[in-house]
């Protein structure tokens, strides 16, 4: 049996606007999301414009990405970032430590991500190294990427080709400093934060640095509270979080070859965002009562083991109808808490975890999160229109989920999307929705579904899984209704 849900879409005015940024990305030098990723070089037969491959640039560009993290992760704190600037015959190698011990040429440096979100037209986030840099060293990036005038490291960025300063607004204070930036206690890293924060000044002191510090591992809520303690609020732009959605570390799961049990287990993991966001935003509110330092869920994903016969350290693994489930509600969440979480960036954006492009050779494919990703970009800026209903249960064995994630916005032209997904792998779910204060003439709608909810795209099926058009629902007398199927999402567009 199908009950209808209803859903009520409440008065606004107050509601916060969706920042653009929730819907961001991730570049480590990581596998093959750099490297044979975005990166061929520029003697490659794969057409590119300065080495970085042209499809993913006009793939990117669509999705509208706002921003892109670089260069970790965990490589973050390995990375020196003079290592990667100056002509590439003299670049020195490194071993890539963290992922495969693989030899890294530093081919890819500091101008060539830089240049390359510029043609993406998007605001890079560079993530500093604490773990194994110096305050200097951070000082100095900041002082090339940013600084105008004459000094030691703008002269050299000009010697290097780039006249103009790239301006860099998002900067990274080191990387999961509990862990792989460098082991350290929450009140050590605060201090050491505080240093950091204090070199990086913005060179034309235009107040538009945005600093961000490293932040709690999924629900080590102390690791917030002393952060959010010690640090001074004004030194402060953003507190990270990192969050994957993992069945288990020690037996992740297949990536495409699994059951609903462990379908179950990952949703599971991924509504617990909900309460992490609900929870760390709390204990800001404490120290930060006016909301000025953002929530930066700057990890977070999917996360299984690797396809089989591939490198372990590379994390590379397909993208099913799980994987957009999750995305498009782990967005859900972020959009209705959009007054305090501002920023987020998937991991990772190009063959790495819940990637939204892979590629092989000269192929690419676009993954069930990329379409997730583009269908609900028009969210991006738009203001938060809040959305009230109980939702029914996705059981399985005497365990329960909610079966529905709802988010809704009004975007600058005064049109309306609601993002729906049912996370109920076997049932349909039926919502009615009252949208008089809306004053709706026309309604269109997307949906992504299919078969199976292992289904996804591939080399040999690029286009399986693709958004379609939704027309089947019925509006009467201001009622939107609408029936989901199971695992899908659908976006509605209402003007
Ligand atoms: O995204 C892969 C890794 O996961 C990142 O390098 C690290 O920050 C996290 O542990």
């Amino acid at each position: 049996q199908n009950n209808k849900t209803l859903i009520s879409i409440n008065k606004s005015e107050n509601a916060p606007v969706i920042s653009k940024h929730i819907y961001g990305h991730f570049a480590e030098h990581l596998g093959r999301c750099i490297y044979e990723g975005f990166f061929v070089g520029d003697t490659s037969k794969i057409p590119n414009i300065n080495g970085v491959r042209k499809d993913i640039i006009e793939a990117l560009r669509e999705l509208k990405i706002p921003n892109l993290r670089w260069p970790g992760g965990c490589f973050a704190d390995t990375y020196h970032w003079k290592d990667g600037i100056g002509p590439r015959e003299n670049r020195p190698t490194i071993v890539n430590k963290w992922w495969g011990g693989v030899t890294e040429d530093n081919s890819f440096g500091t101008h060539d991500f830089l240049n390359m979100c510029e043609i993406l037209e998007t605001e890079p986030y560079l993530s500093g190294n604490v773990g194994s840099g110096t305050v200097q060293e951070l000082a100095d990036w900041v002082q090339y990427t940013n600084f105008g005038g004459k000094s030691p490291m703008s002269d050299l960025r000009k010697a290097n080709g780039r006249e103009e300063p790239w301006k860099v607004t998002y900067w990274g204070i080191g990387n999961e400093a509990w862990g792989c930036g460098g082991n350290m206690t929450a009140d050590y890293y605060a201090n050491e934060y505080r240093k950091y924060a204090t070199f990086i000044s913005d060179w034309e002191n235009t107040g538009d640095i945005k600093r961000i510090a490293s932040g709690a591992n999924s629900n080590d809520y102390k690791w917030t509270e002393t952060l959010m303690k010690n640090i001074p609020g004004r030194m402060l732009g953003g507190l990270a979080l990192h969050h994957y959605s993992v069945i288990d570390w020690e037996k992740k799961g297949d990536a495409v070859s699994f059951t609903e049990k462990q379908y179950f287990q990952t949703m599971t993991e991924a509504l617990k965002m909900e309460e992490l966001v609900t929870k760390h935003a709390a204990i800001m509110d404490t120290y930060d009562p006016n909301k000025k330092i953002d929530l930066v869920v700057d990890e977070w994903g999917g996360w299984y083991e690797v396809e089989k016969g591939t490198n372990p350290g590379f994390l590379y693994q397909q993208n099913t109808m799980r994987d957009a489930v999750l995305a498009g509600t782990t967005l859900n969440i972020f959009n209705n808490h959009a007054d305090r979480v501002r920023m987020a960036n998937l991991a990772q954006c190009v063959n790495v975890l819940q990637a939204v492009i892979l590629t092989d050779k000269a192929k690419m494919i676009l993954t069930p999160t990329y379409h997730i990703m583009k269908m609900y970009n028009v969210h991006q800026d738009a203001q938060l229109l809040p959305i009230s209903f109980t939702s029914p249960l996705y059981t399985l064995n005497n365990e329960t989920l909610p079966a529905l994630s709802v988010s809704a916005s009004k975007d600058k032209q005064g049109v309306k999307h609601i993002s729906f997904v049912n996370i109920d792998a076997n049932k349909e779910h039926t919502i009615k929705m009252d949208c008089s204060i809306l004053n709706i003439k026309k309604i269109s709608g997307t949906i992504l579904t299919s078969k199976h909810i292992q289904d996804h795209n591939s080399f040999d099926e690029p286009n399986k899984i693709e958004p379609k058009i939704f027309n089947t629902f019925t509006f009467k007398k201001d009622e939107l209704e609408l029936t989901i199927p199971p695992f899908s999402v659908v976006v509605i567009e209402a003007k």
